[in-house]
């Protein structure tokens, strides 16, 4: 028999092959959820896209997340964002997931809906209670019965047309800001009925939606959640971890394969889950003329472990860990404890997609990738991509910026701490 039949029986390492719940994996590294930013006004994606994919699993990547994909139109986060809500979307997502198994590889879809923290100014966002985007400052009333049914519905419309179109699974986003988070957490969610109150029925809008994507899907796909795992905000009172942890383990009674550890709510991208100059030492930065590091304090690898060690204490399903994850000897170490089962990464892979062939064969050890961001700021902006590279790109990116490029446009977000080059 081949071993590769039956992975338990190999070594862990992160470099064998790995089952996350009914999917077999190659291995152990995944690309996790990075926003492509490649579709156009109707959410509809092309060749560039596709493209993208295409490379990530010739580059020998175990898994790749999509970027959120809108389930509803008002969830739509940006106006170059992806969606699956019609089922017009399904022969472009069908020609991504072909190209992917041509290569050996497997992809999830990443479900979302941003709720009150949507850039799309052309949409009435949806939102559990009145309370303004902390990121956005954006205004919402609160979703009535019927709007939270419907949105549900769009989660199970979106996994059925994901099936449709040949992914491997549903990755649900359920974190780091959005619809999922904000329902979680008494900050945003301050209903008196059954989706608030008590944490149990905040819980109760992520556990229905989970089940309804359960419901649409073969038992041969899986189903992964990013879990927001307490809020990174400056307000008091917001989710705790012990009560977040308590939600895992309902969603993972309701269906759920794994679970990629991030933040829920968060008042801005960087300081709560996409920190700058990940075990950037000052050599690398001097190397890529990285100035900015030179006067910063480098963000530690892997920084959602204590997350990660909280759920894995109390919760019995797979654990994907996000969140600067650098160097072979690190990924070896956190595999080899069992600390993680699956390691994601979303910027090293946007600089190096063929970045899980370059490390298994040794003759790399971490990524080129430094986090310094400029990636996020163009988010929704201009197609997914690195900055740094070729050198030239550096130059658009301070002409496009010195322009005043980023205002009112795209998700109009403001360059905070590390977003400053
Ligand atoms: C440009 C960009 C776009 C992102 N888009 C998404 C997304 O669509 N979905 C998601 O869950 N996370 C998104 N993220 C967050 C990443 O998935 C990841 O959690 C974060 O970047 C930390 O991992 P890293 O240190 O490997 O980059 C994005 C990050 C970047 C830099
Ligand atoms: S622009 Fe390039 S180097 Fe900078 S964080 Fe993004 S992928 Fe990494």
């Amino acid at each position: 028999m081949d071993p590769h039949d039956n992975p338990d029986a190999l070594p862990r390492s992160v470099f064998q092959p790995a089952t996350l719940g009914p999917v077999l994996l190659r291995n152990r590294l995944i690309r996790a959820g990075t926003g492509e930013s490649m579709a156009d006004p109707d959410g509809r994606i092309g060749q560039d896209y596709a493209a993208l994919h295409d490379n990530l699993a010739r580059g020998g990547v175990g898994l790749a997340f999509t970027g959120h994909i809108y389930s509803h139109r008002r969830g739509r986060y940006g106006e170059l964002q992806a969606g699956l809500d019609t089922d017009d979307a399904i022969p472009g997502f069908r020609r991504v997931t072909d190209a992917v198994h041509r290569h050996g590889g497997r992809i999830f879809a990443q479900i979302a809906h941003a709720g009150s923290q949507s850039m799309s100014f052309a949409t009435r966002p949806l939102a559990p209670s009145p309370v303004d985007n902390v990121m956005t400052g954006r205004k919402v009333c609160a979703a009535s019965d019927d709007e939270i049914h419907e949105a549900i519905d769009a989660f199970r419309s979106a996994a059925r047309r994901a099936v449709e179109a040949g992914f491997d699974g549903v990755h649900l986003h359920g974190a780091n800001g959005y619809l999922i988070s904000q329902f979680r957490s008494p900050l945003t969610n301050r209903r008196d009925d059954h989706w608030g109150g008590s944490q149990e029925n905040r819980d109760r809008f992520p556990t229905e939606v989970i089940r309804a994507i359960r419901s649409e899907l073969p038992p041969d796909r899986g189903l992964t959640m990013k879990v927001g795992i307490a809020d990174l905000v400056d307000e008091p009172g917001g989710l705790s971890v012990d009560e977040a942890v308590q939600g895992v383990a309902r969603f993972v009674a309701a269906g759920l394969h794994g679970v990629e550890i991030s933040s829920n709510l968060m008042s801005d991208y960087v300081s709560a889950s996409i920190r700058g100059y990940v075990a950037v030492g000052p050599k690398e930065a001097a190397r890529d003329l990285l100035l900015h590091r030179l006067h910063r304090t480098a963000e530690p690898e892997a920084y959602f472990l204590p997350f990660a060690d909280a759920v894995r204490t109390e919760v019995d399903t797979s654990i994907i860990l996000v969140g600067g994850i650098r160097r072979v000897a690190t990924m070896e170490t956190l595999i080899r404890d069992g600390r993680a089962d699956f390691l994601s990464m979303a910027r090293p892979f946007i600089r190096e997609p063929d970045l899980a062939r370059r490390l298994s064969t040794g003759g790399q050890t971490s990524p080129a990738c430094v986090s310094c961001n400029i990636c996020l700021m163009h988010d929704e902006h201009h197609p997914l991509q690195c900055w740094r590279i070729p050198r030239t790109n550096l130059l658009r990116h301070a002409a496009y910026r010195f322009s005043g490029g980023f205002k009112g446009k795209g998700s109009g977000r403001k360059p905070t701490a590390h977003e400053d080059e």
